[in-house]
This record gives structure tokens, sequence and C-alpha cells, in this order.
């Protein structure tokens, strides 16, 4: 029996030809205001947001709520006034100085592995409400989507990248939406990270394959919606 997970959507900003960052790979904001404002409303219908470690250390990410305002239409909505917060980092590589560990609106959640050594894990869990092991070489992103939904009563979870993190949930078969905002810059690079990266698929069997549901034009801007369909999930 499969194990109940939250409904899993990614939202991503990404240039024309596909990437989400310069070949750098710090983190840019080359979307509009109508892309922070689409980022924000979507995470008022989430009960968590999660991104991996590499988002977390290249930006001044705190995935809160993002005000009053939006904390308002989360209350009417029946959900906490914020969000969840939940950061992958399977080696717990990820930096304990990065801005969301001291940002505490909301629980923090670390998910690690059995690679990560137990000194890493014991100074993440001096900033984080919870560091959690779930799996032993990476972490068992579905076992983990599992423990979230059990544990934390997560039914809604909002993946903010990045590319690693989300071909792993595809790989995995475990998003059923995704948000793409499609932007009118060319940024190049092939070192330049995309919306999937990782291993990628072998073979085009394998990948995963999307739906489109809904398409919104706000100036040059694209804003799409994608279901992943059931044979891929
Ligand atoms: N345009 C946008 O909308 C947008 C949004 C987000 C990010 N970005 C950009 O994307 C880039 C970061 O993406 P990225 O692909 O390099 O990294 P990432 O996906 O943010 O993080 C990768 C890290 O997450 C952990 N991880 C992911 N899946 C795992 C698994 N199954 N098991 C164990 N650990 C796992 C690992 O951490 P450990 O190394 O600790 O094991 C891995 O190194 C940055 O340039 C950022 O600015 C853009």
């Amino acid at each position: 029996m499969k194990t109940a997970r939250p409904f899993v959507l990614i939202n991503m900003a990404m240039s024309a030809d596909g990437k989400i960052a310069p070949p750098h790979r710090r983190f840019v904001a080359f979307g509009s205001r109508h892309d922070h404002k689409n980022l924000l409303a979507l995470r008022t219908t989430a009960d968590a947001v999660m991104c991996g470690a590499r988002t977390v250390d290249s930006a001044l990410v705190t995935l809160d709520a993002g005000g009053a305002v939006y904390e308002r239409q989360r209350l009417r909505a029946g959900l906490a006034r914020q969000n969840l917060r939940v950061v992958v980092s399977g080696s717990g590589s990820v930096d304990p100085g990065a801005k969301i560990f001291h940002h505490t609106v909301s629980p923090l959640i670390v998910l690690a592995s059995g690679q990560a050594p137990k000194s890493r894990l014991a100074k993440l869990a001096h900033f984080a409400d919870c560091v959690k092991v779930c799996g032993k070489n990476s972490v068992a992103l579905g076992q983990a989507l599992g423990w979230l939904r059990r544990e934390w009563a997560v039914n809604r979870l909002l993946c903010e990248g990045g590319g690693e993190l989300n071909f792993e949930l595809l790989r995995l078969g475990l998003v059923d939406e995704l948000h793409l905002t499609i932007c009118p810059r060319i940024i190049g690079g092939r070192d330049a990270p995309t919306i999937a990266d990782g291993k990628g698929f072998a073979r085009l069997a394998k990948a995963a394959n999307l739906t489109l549901s809904r398409q919104r034009r706000i100036g040059d801007e694209l804003f799409t919606t994608w279901c992943v369909r059931p044979e891929s999930r």
C-alpha cells in the first residue's frame, strides 16, 4: 500500500531558455513583481513550503508567509497563520548561518540522511525545530513526505526548488502539479541550473509527462500550471 503523502506542487520562475539562475548559481530575482505575488499567493495555499540546501545557501530565503495580508488569507482559508518550513539537506551541509535558521516565524524542519555526520546534525538541531533523518544514503523523500503528513498534518506541500530537489521529487513520482513562470529573458550557460537537474531521465519513456491545465499572460510573462500525469506519479 502507498503511504499517504501531501499533495505536492512545485513553483519556479524560469527564463525563456529554461534556466532558474545564472551559471554562478547565486540567487537573482529575474521575475517581475507579479511573479513574486504569484509565489506568495501559492504559499497561502500550502501547509508547508520546502526547498533544497543549495537554494537556502544561495539567497536570503526565509520561506515565510509573506506578511500580514497573506497571513490573513491563510487564516480565512483555515490554515495556520504561518506555513511550516522544510529544508532538504541529505549530508547536513546546509549552512546553519543562513537567514532561514535565524528567522523564527514558524517551525523549521531539516530533512537529512544517514550520510550526515552527527556533529553537523547536532549543530543544525540547535537552530531548527526538528532534524529528521530519513533514509541511509539520501533523504527517502517518499518516506519523508509520509512523515510530514502524519506527524505535522501537512496536506499540501509547496516545493520552491532548486533543480536537484525538484528532479528527485519528479523521478520518484511525488509531484502533482507544476507552476512555471516563463520570464522574457535568455540567461544561457551550460552550467546554469534548470528546473529539474540531478541525473536526468536516461530514457524518454521514463520522463515525467505533463498536461497544461492553465495559462495566463501578464505583460511578457507567462504563468503556466501543469498537472503531472497520473502515470508519472
Ligand atoms: N528561479 C527560481 O524559481 C529558483 C528557485 C529556487 C532556487 N533557484 C536557484 O537554484 C539553484 C539551487 O538549486 P540546486 O539544484 O543547485 O540545489 P537545491 O535543489 O536547492 O539543493 C540541492 C541539495 O539539496 C539536498 N537534496 C536534494 N534532494 C535530496 C535527496 N533526495 N536526498 C538528500 N539530499 C537532497 C542536497 O543537500 P546536501 O548537499 O546537504 O546533501 C543537495 O545538495 C540556485 O542557483 C538558486 O538560486 C531558483
